[in-house]
């Protein structure tokens, strides 16, 4: 079920398994309309454990439906931990997607999560001002893929963190507000400039943030997911029904 919301498109999924088919489409249909205009797609992947579905039926129906050679895959957000910690959002990626898809090393640009924070967040924001097509000074991803925490909380921005919205840099170093582990985030520099930015967001955990972001204003404020819809590009929410206040799915809003 399709619904615009003033926060977006939302596509209502039955469960996680119809919500990564339903990606996946979105996902081909994207890119073959982007690669047939540019030749070439630049994303930033989600972490966490919502796209891991995604990823596999992404890996394993669409390896031959997609230029997938032709993708530049980033990340919007990474733990700064080893490539081959089980924190890594690059290490669940190349486990669930890019090891299984014909894509060429040089396509997979990593955030060194093993390396000083600080100096990381700059040294991969200058790499995507760099490589990543701008529009009046400022790259702008074909897609930014985005999970969505229980605080309601995208990439690393969390509830306290909300002023990396307004960040002048394109990546910062946040702090998991209850760990402590420090993150490497894109900023709303970047979240607010793509074409198309993405919410993949399931189970009943979840509910209480959309049903506040619908029918709480106040509420609705201080969770940096309500910041997505001030963005230039086009939003876009993957949830299923456990997720949905009844309000969502009785009259979308
Ligand atoms: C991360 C993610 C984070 C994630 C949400 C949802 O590094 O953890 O980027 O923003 O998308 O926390 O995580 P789950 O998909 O595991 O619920």
């Amino acid at each position: 079920m399709k619904i615009s919301t003033p926060l977006g498109e939302f596509r209502i999924c039955k469960n996680q398994n119809e919500l990564a088919f339903e990606y996946a489409r979105f996902f081909q249909e994207l890119s073959a309309s982007v690669i047939a205009r540019k030749n070439v797609m630049n994303i930033a992947l989600a972490g966490g454990n919502t796209p891991k579905t995604t990823y596999g039926v992404l890996s394993d129906f669409y390896r031959n439906k997609i230029e997938w050679n032709k993708i530049q895959f980033y990340w919007s957000d990474e733990r700064c931990v080893t490539p081959d910690h089980p924190e890594s959002n690059y290490l669940m990626a190349k486990v669930y997607l890019l090891d299984r898809l014909p894509i060429p090393e040089g396509n997979i640009h990593r955030v060194f999560g093993e390396q000083d924070p600080e100096a990381e967040a700059i040294r991969y924001g200058n790499l995507i001002q760099r490589l990543v097509p701008q529009v009046s000074g400022v790259p702008v991803f074909d897609l930014i893929m985005l999970g969505m925490g229980e605080d309601g909380h995208v990439a690393s921005i969390f509830p306290d963190q909300m002023a990396l919205f307004e960040d002048a840099s394109l990546c910062a170093v946040a702090t998991h507000p209850l760990t402590g582990q420090k993150r490497i985030t894109m900023t709303g520099r970047l979240l607010h400039n793509a074409r198309n930015v993405t919410i993949m967001a399931t189970g009943k955990a979840k509910e209480a943030v959309l049903n506040d972001l619908f029918n709480t204003p106040d509420r609705a404020a201080l969770y940096p997911v309500s910041r997505l819809a001030g963005g230039k590009g086009k939003v876009t929410w993957f949830v299923d029904q456990e997720i949905c206040p009844p309000s969502l799915l009785n009259t979308g809003t």
